[in-house]
């Protein structure tokens, strides 16, 4: 299972998105991130809403098949970990991924929904002061293992080493942060 979720991670919805609706490879502008956020700031709404669609989905599905077949939530939080590995370094495009955040929202919501309700709330109050997305993705999964150690210990492992990863992952946008140079999601500072 963690291989077929490493799989359906690579698969980079930004990617595809981008090629369907003519637009050019999301890692060679903006922030480079095969992400939504970037996705909007290169074309639009609609193809950023798809690519969050798409990358939200390939955290879901593989933590609810393995609730589905009876995983515990240690075993499910891994699978979809594997899922959020796949995104990040994915075997089908030159393991060039994105920052994980869409795909890591995707896997927390089943695997424990009040902590889902705990990171999105966190990524709106601080996106809504901010209007950074970077800073609102960063805290809602430093909340986001925060969460479960209350709720769902099990799971907390899991989500820890994918919190530590994702904030590896975003270490051009702290420098940027730092040096007043990030992106908002228009793409303006
Ligand atoms: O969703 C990824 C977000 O945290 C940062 O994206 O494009 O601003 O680097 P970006």
């Amino acid at each position: 299972m963690c291989a077929a979720a490493y799989l359906l991670g690579s698969i980079s919805s930004a990617i595809l998105v981008c090629r369907l609706f003519g637009y050019p490879d999301p890692r060679t502008q903006g922030s480079s991130n095969p992400g939504a956020t970037n996705v909007l700031r290169i074309g639009g709404k609609p193809a950023a809403a798809l690519t969050l669609l798409g990358d939200v989905l390939k955290g879901t599905v593989p933590v609810l098949v393995a609730y589905g077949l009876g995983l515990s939530a240690t075993a499910a939080a891994l699978v979809g970990f594997c899922a959020f590995l796949g995104h990040l370094f994915p075997v089908f495009f030159q393991f060039r991924g994105g920052k994980g955040v869409a795909t890591a929202f995707g896997l927390l919501f089943p695997l424990h929904w009040p902590s889902g309700l705990v990171a999105g709330a966190v990524w709106l109050l601080v996106f809504g002061v901010t209007r950074i997305s970077s800073v609102a993705s960063l805290l809602a999964f430093v909340a986001a293992p925060i969460s479960l150690w209350f709720w769902l210990p099990t799971a907390f492992w899991p989500m820890a080493a994918l919190t530590v990863i994702m904030v590896i992952r975003h270490r051009a946008n702290l420098t940027k942060l730092l040096s007043g140079e990030e992106l908002g999601f228009r793409g303006k500072r």
